[in-house]
């Protein structure tokens, strides 16, 4: 009894995880709607009977020892032991399994194909047909990183691969999770019921760098999301001077793209709409140029594990000048 407003403060505290961005109580979309619903009935199932195991408990060896006899308590055995959980994890499994179909609808929005790479997400809109198994994307669609995009109210197909080692993509707040395995593609439906900007995350294991491995959701209406697949297909307004002229003489380009630049590196993240972006380091930090300038000088720094190698032997006043650069890339 003591312990009960510990309990309750406790449980008060965990349950403020219940909402925000990151998710799956807070569902908004399809599939998340349906698990949270199934989590819940669940959850008050097991109270309701844990209090009647407990309260018999109580009530046959403090409150009336005795009050059973052998007979009744065989038959409580039978009952309650027995029939009682049968009939209701049977109808648990029935309406558990009647929901599946509706995982396994067909998608009727965009094919967009998401590689999990060491340690960040490599993105492609309107893509078609398989993607290759080596690079894991197909040719021909519309690169971008760490930022997926989907129409609200659509089943939008998301094609999973790797090159590197085994990932998970998971959007709590939508649905989840699937695998990121390399030399095969997965599938996964993502249906956003809501408007809004929901985290992902890589959920399996994948290197130092893991835990930071994320990415934001935007879903939006399917004229906006027309118009931002539109605007990521373009080439940067790229703006000449130092800026650009660091950016290529450091060597950026050989990991990274700008479309518009000599710069077509295929090893990092597309940057042609950069500032564009919520986040860099895979949703790590919010865009700034400070915060631009912090990854570049020392990204290890920001984000151990990370595959990018420092450039901070660079003088601060080149450093700023190509993040200032990149910080226009819109
Ligand atoms: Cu990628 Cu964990």
């Amino acid at each position: 009894i003591a312990l009960a407003p510990l309990a309750a403060v406790s449980l008060a505290g965990l349950m403020t995880g219940c909402t925000g961005p990151q998710s799956t109580f807070a569902g908004a979309g399809t599939e998340a709607e349906n698990v949270a619903f199934l989590f819940w009935v669940m959850v008050v199932g097991a109270v309701v009977i844990w209090v009647l195991v407990i309260g018999l408990s109580i009530y046959v060896t403090k409150a009336h020892p005795g009050a059973f006899s052998e007979a009744a308590g065989l038959r409580l055995i039978i009952w309650g032991g027995g029939v009682f959980p049968v009939v209701v994890l049977a109808a648990l499994l029935t309406w558990g399994l009647s929901i599946m179909p509706d995982f396994r609808r067909e998608a009727d929005g965009p094919t967009i194909a998401v590689s999990a790479e060491r340690f960040w997400w490599r993105i492609a809109y309107d893509v078609e047909g398989e993607p290759g198994v080596a690079k894991s994307l197909p040719s021909g669609g519309v690169e971008s990183a760490n930022e997926l995009w989907l129409p609200v109210g659509r089943r939008s197909e998301i094609l999973i691969g790797s090159p590197d080692v085994i990932h998970s993509l998971w959007v709590p707040a939508i649905a989840g999770k699937t695998d990121a395995i390399p030399g095969r593609v997965n599938r996964l439906v993502l249906e956003p019921t809501r408007e809004g900007v929901y985290n992902g995350v890589c959920a399996e294991f994948c290197g130092d760098a893991h835990a930071q491995m994320g990415f934001r959701v935007v879903a939006v209406p399917e004229a906006d999301y027309a118009a931002y697949v539109a605007r990521q297909a373009e080439s940067a307004a790229v703006t000449a001077g130092p800026g650009l002229d660091l950016f290529l003489s450091s060597g950026c380009g050989a990991c990274h793209t700008v479309r518009g630049t000599p710069a077509d590196g295929a090893v990092g993240p597309d940057l042609t709409h950069v500032a564009a972006r919520r986040t860099i380091g895979a949703g790590l930090l919010e865009t700034s140029e400070a915060n631009i300038a912090a990854f570049i000088h020392s990204p290890d720094h920001v984000k151990p594990g990370v595959e990018m190698p420092a450039f901070g032997v660079l003088p601060d006043a080149e450093i700023a000048a190509i993040a200032g650069w990149l910080g226009d890339l819109r």
